[in-house]
């Protein structure tokens, strides 16, 4: 078993053939980083969400929930600094490509190359650079269907916005204080130019987001508190803990809002890079909501009788990126019987499919019996079956999605109704009675897991 085997094009060729990622609009060339999930990608990123929602919610009483709208009030970008701060410094090739890149990347990569950074030209062409301009990575659009009266609204480029508008709400409704949070699961949307590496990086991306509201004098206690959780939901859902760091971000890489921010990285085959941003907010957000929308938000202490403006620590994680990781660190090949056998060595309760069933063969009363316990399985959770094709084909088949299980239907089921259970992993086959299947499978679910991936 090697561990070091995975690169981005495998990655890449691996989603498309089995119809996990593809880019969206293919059959017009394709959009700028944009993507499409196909069946598998699906399933793995509702697993993906709803273990993020188990932590914060199934596993703790401090969280709730809550889903706002994607178009917020043109207001609410004006106060949190999205309008005036959310840029990036753009050049324009002026000669032969005419294409646009981020000054401060390719004045990143001159210093690198031991180059002078103001004599930068355009690296797809070698053409003259136009002077730099800030360009808001919102996305505008309107209400309104005649151009003149229509009003601009944005694309939310963070979910967190629609949380703290709705703070007040929130507090009165949900009998919670601080120390509190307010999770939501959603689109947003960036217009980057910069290449995206896949689904590292994409025009419209989901994140997962957790807002937590702290007295202000509880807010270091309350920053490492969620740097540690985080970074251990991803070591209890099977990523080797030697490719995940907690990087502390530097001076000039804090966003507007952030007094102290440290990322979750992970050791990806581009290198490391951030899976998750927990940022230390401070009271910014809900003064600037304070101010905007001239109302008070406040929160008032019973012990001290006196009111304060809560400070915000915040984990925002992408879906896209922790389904990237995932997938990169259960991508594994070793040879079986002189094959070479790929293998997605996912937490089970990640896997797409939980269990597959096969008969055999496509006769004798066993396609039948394995459609039965098909669908005894379902209360496990998603299964497939698979009459087509040999059998050692349909298990690879299963292997390259990272179905843990799989069930086999053979001529000894019909006499003794016992089954053949085939490990993902280890490669093992037990033989199991037909009426054990359900707790056997619920069971491991339930169960912690380790990567059998050895660490490098
Ligand atoms: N809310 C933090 C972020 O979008 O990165």
């Amino acid at each position: 078993m090697a561990s070091d085997v995975v690169t981005m094009d495998k990655i890449v060729a691996l989603c498309k053939r089995r119809g996990f990622v593809f880019p969206a609009s293919e059959i017009y060339g394709g959009i700028a980083n944009t993507y499409d999930y196909g069946h598998y990608g699906v399933l793995l990123l509702q697993n993906v969400k709803a273990e993020w929602w188990k932590a914060m919610l199934q596993d703790r009483d401090d969280v709730v929930a809550l889903d706002s709208a994607i178009i917020q009030h043109p207001k609410v970008w004006q106060s949190s600094g999205h309008l005036d701060g959310f840029s990036d410094p753009l050049v324009q090739c002026l000669g032969r490509c005419k294409k646009r890149f981020r000054l401060d990347h390719l004045q990143e990569a001159a210093v690198e190359a031991g180059e002078d950074p103001a004599l930068v030209v355009c690296p797809n062409c070698g053409g003259e650079l136009s002077e730099p301009r800030e360009f808001n990575l919102m996305f505008k659009t309107q209400i309104g269907t005649v151009e003149e009266s229509a009003s601009t609204v944005y694309l939310r480029p963070e979910t967190a916005q629609g949380i703290f508008v709705d703070f007040k709400q929130v507090l009165a409704i949900s009998r919670k204080k601080p120390p509190f949070g307010i999770a939501q699961i959603g689109k947003s949307f960036r217009n980057e130019i910069t290449p995206g590496n896949f689904i590292f990086r994409t025009l419209e991306f989901e994140q997962m987001e957790m807002e937590f509201f702290v007295p202000p004098s509880e807010s270091t206690e309350w920053y490492e508190h969620w740097k540690q959780q985080r970074f251990d939901w991803y070591t209890k859902l099977g990523v080797r803990a030697d490719h995940l760091r907690l990087r502390p971000h530097d001076e000039d890489e804090l966003s507007h809002y952030s007094s102290r921010t440290a990322d979750v990285e992970y050791l990806f085959p581009i290198g490391w890079s951030e899976l998750e941003g927990v940022a230390d907010r401070g009271d910014f957000d809900l003064t600037q909501h304070s101010k905007g929308a001239k109302t008070k938000i406040e929160v008032y202490d019973e012990a001290t009788k006196e009111r304060y403006v809560p400070h915000v620590i915040e984990p925002a994680a992408g879906v896209g990126r922790a389904t990237l990781a995932f997938l990169v660190d259960a991508y594994d090949e070793e040879e079986v019987e002189g094959d070479v056998r790929t293998v997605l060595r996912l937490h089970p309760r990640l896997a797409p499919i939980k269990v597959a069933v096969f008969p055999l063969v496509k006769k004798d009363g066993q396609p039948e019996l394995a459609k039965e316990i098909r669908d005894t399985l379902r209360r496990v959770g998603q299964t497939e079956y698979d009459e087509s094709g040999a059998i050692g084909k349909r298990y690879r088949r299963q292997d390259e999605i990272g179905t843990p299980w799989c069930v086999t239907v053979d001529h000894q089921t019909l006499e003794d109704r016992t089954v053949t259970v085939r490990d993902r992993d280890s490669l093992e086959q037990t033989r199991v009675p037909i009426d054990e299947l359900v707790a056997l499978f619920a069971g491991r679910l339930a169960q912690d897991w380790v990567s059998p991936k050895p660490q490098d």
